[in-house]
C-alpha cells in the first residue's frame, strides 16, 4: 500500500504565531511526544534564525531517533551551513531549503530577478546536498506563481538532487480542487518530477487547509503532508495533523493510503502543544475539541447507546481520550501517581520534576477531592514544574469580594529570589489580582486575551486560564491551571510575564527580507 508521510511543523511554522514561541525545553518536550506519535519528518525549527532556535534544534537532533529531523534554511550558504551544523548529530537529518518563486515576492520582497531566483535555488540544493542526501526544496508562495517558472525552478533543483518538492499555499489562497489539479500538472510536466516526493504545506486563511491538502493527496499525488499539531501557525494556522490523519485513516477506502501514526498519541500531542503555547482548542475543533466526542442530543445518545456506529466515525479511544476517569485522591502515594503519570505517558525528565509535580498533586489533592488524568496532564503543563523558566512565581493570593463592594486583592510572589506583596482594588477579583501584580512588577504589558476553560467536568474542575500580552510589538502567552479561578488567573499572568522576560528574539522565514 502507498504511504503518506506526515511532517509536522509545529516547532517550526507553528511557533511562527504570535505569542507560541517555546523555550529549548519545551519544544524538546513537544519533539519527544511528536516520535511517540510516530511522525516521520519532525521540522525541529529554524536554525539559523536566532542562537536559541539553533540550541533547540540541535537538542532534537541529538535525542530523536526514530523520526527524521529537519530545519528550515533560506536558499543561502550561510543558512544552510546553520542548518547542517545543528543537525550534527541526528540519526536522520534533512535540510529545508526554500526561495520565493511569486511574481510578487520575487519582485517586492526580495527584489531579485526571476534568473536570479532560479540559480540561487540550485545552487542552494546543491549546497545542502553536501551535508545530507535528505533535502527538501519549497518554492515559496509556490501556488501563487508561474506554473512555467515553477516547472523550470523545479526540474533544475531535482537534478541538484532534492528528494521533496514541497509546494506552499503560503497565504491560504488556493481551493481544493485548483489546488490539486496544480500539483498534477507539475508532476506532468516535469520530466524528472518521479525522483522526488512531492508535499504540501497549506495555511487555512479560508478555512481549506486540511481540504487543499488532501486534494493535494488524492488529486495531484502528493505523498507527504506539511501539518501542525492543532492547525496550530501564523494567521489563521496551518494543516491540522490531526484531521489529516484521521481523514486518511477513517476514510482508507477513499484515500488508498497507509500512514504511520499512532493515533493515542493525538490527544496528548494536542493538550501538550495546547498547554506550553497558551493556544487553548476549540471545544467544537475535529478530534482534539471537548466536545468531539461528546453526544449531547437524546436521539444521538440513545443511538449511541445501542450501537455506537450510529453517531460515530471514529472512537474516542482511538485518538488518545481518556474517559474522564477518577485515577488518584488525597491517599495516592508517590508510587500510584509516578506510575499513571507513566501511563499517560507523560514524559519525565528527572526526579527533580517528579518530585516538584508529585508535590503539586498533593496540594491539589487537598483541594480537590477527584483527580483526573486532564488534572496530572495540566501538572506538566504548569511552569512550576520547570522551576529554572520561573523568574515570577505565586506564593499566595487573598482576595475580597462582595456585592456592592470593590473587590481587593493581596498577592505574595516570587521576583527572582525576592519575596514580595502588592496589593489593588479591581473591577472584578481577577482584575484586582492582575493589577496588584502589575502594580508592583511595572511591565507596561498590554492584555490582548484572558479566557478560562475547566480542564474537567463539574464546578470543582480545574479552572485553566490563558493570559495573552503584548508589548513593543512582542506577544507572549501565559497558563496558569487551580481550582480557584483567581489563582489560576494570577499564575497565568505571572507565566506570560516569565515569557516576557526573556529575550529569545527569531526572525521570521516569511517576514525576513534577504534571500
Ligand atoms: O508557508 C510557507 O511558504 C512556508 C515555507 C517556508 C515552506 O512555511
Ligand atoms: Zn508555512
Amino acid at each position: 500500500m502507498d504511504r503518506l508521510i506526515i511532517f509536522d511543523t509545529t516547532l517550526r511554522d507553528g511557533e511562527q504565531s504570535p505569542g507560541a514561541s517555546m523555550t529549548r525545553e519545551e519544544k524538546l518536550r513537544i519533539a519527544k511526544q511528536l516520535e511517540r506519535l510516530r511522525v516521520d519528518v519532525i521540522e525541529a525549527g529554524f536554525a539559523a534564525s536566532s542562537n536559541g532556535d539553533f540550541d533547540a534544534v540541535r537538542a532534537i537532533a541529538g535525542t530523536i531517533k526514530d523520526s527524521t529531523v529537519c530545519s528550515l534554511a533560506r536558499a543561502n550558504d550561510k543558512d544552510i551551513s546553520r542548518a547542517a551544523a545543528a543537525l550534527e548529530g541526528a540519526a536522520h537529518k534533512r535540510i529545508h531549503t526554500f526561495i520565493a518563486t511569486s511574481p510578487l515576492h520575487m519582485e517586492k520582497k526580495l527584489r531579485m530577478t526571476p534568473d536570479q531566483v532560479f540559480e540561487q535555488a540550485k545552487l542552494a540544493v546543491r549546497f545542502a546536498r553536501r551535508f545530507t542526501d535528505d533535502v527538501e526544496f519549497s518554492p515559496e508562495d509556490g501556488y501563487r506563481s508561474d506554473p512555467d517558472f515553477l516547472c523550470r525552478v523545479l526540474e533544475a533543483v531535482i537534478k541538484e538532487g532534492a528528494t521533496t518538492i514541497n509546494i506552499p499555499d503560503t497565504v491560504g489562497y488556493a481551493v481544493p480542487e485548483l489546488y490539486g489539479r496544480f500539483l498534477l500538472d507539475l508532476r506532468e510536466r516535469i520530466p524528472n518530477s518521479d525522483k522526488a516526493v512531492w508535499s504540501v504545506h497549506c495555511h487555512n486563511d479560508l478555512g481549506m487547509a486540511v481540504a487543499n491538502s488532501l486534494a493535494g493527496v488524492k488529486i495531484g499525488g502528493a505523498r507527504q503532508v506539511e501539518c501542525t499539531i492543532n492547525g496550530l501557525g501564523e494567521r489563521a494556522g496551518n494543516c491540522s495533523l490531526e484531521e489529516v490523519v484521521m481523514a486518511v485513516k477513517t476514510r482508507r477506502d477513499f484515500f488508498g493510503l497507509e500512514v504511520g501514526i499512532d493515533t493515542t498519541q493525538i490527544v496528548p500531542a494536542s493538550k501538550l502543544v495546547s498547554g506550553i503555547t497558551g493556544f487553548v482548542v476549540q471545544p467544537n475543533k475535529a478530534v482534539v475539541g471537548a466536545n468531539a466526542f461528546a453526544h449531547a442530543s437524546g436521539i444521538h445518545q440513545d443511538g449511541v447507546l445501542k450501537a455506537r456506529d450510529t453517531y460515530e466515525i471514529m472512537r474516542a479511544e482511538d485518538v488518545g481520550w481518556s474517559a474522564n476517569k477518577i485515577v488518584l485522591g488525597k491517599l495516592s502515594g508517590r508510587n500510584a501517581f509516578k506510575q499513571r503519570v507513566q501511563e499517560l505517558a507523560i514524559p519525565i525528565e528527572s526526579e527533580t520534576e517528579l518530585n516538584a509535580a508529585f508535590a503539586k498533586f498533593k496540594e491539589l489533592a487537598d483541594r480537590k477531592a477527584e483527580i483526573y488524568d486532564e488534572d496530572i496532564q495540566s501538572l506538566f503543563s504548569d511552569e512550576a514544574v520547570t522551576p529554572h523558566n520561573e523568574h515570577f512565581r505565586l506564593v499566595s493570593l487573598a482576595q475580597r469580594s462582595e456585592t456592592g463592594e470593590k473587590p481587593h486583592a493581596r498577592i505574595v510572589f516570587q521576583i527572582g529570589a525576592e519575596e514580595v506583596t502588592s496589593e489593588s482594588d479591581g473591577n472584578g477579583p481577577v482584575d484586582a489580582s492582575l493589577r496588584a501584580i502589575e502594580r508592583r512588577v511595572k511591565s507596561g504589558a498590554e492584555l490582548l486575551l484572558y479566557s478560562v476553560n475547566a480542564i474537567t467536568s463539574g464546578t470543582e474542575s480545574q479552572g485553566e486560564v490563558t493570559v495573552r500580552l503584548g508589548r513593543a510589538g512582542r506577544i507572549v502567552n501565559g497558563v496558569g491551571a487551580d481550582p480557584d479561578i483567581i489563582a489560576a488567573s494570577a499564575k497565568a499572568y505571572l507565566s506570560a510575564l516569565n515569557k516576557l522576560y526573556t529575550t529569545a528574539e527569531r526572525l521570521n522565514p516569511q517576514t525576513s527580507l534577504a534571500p
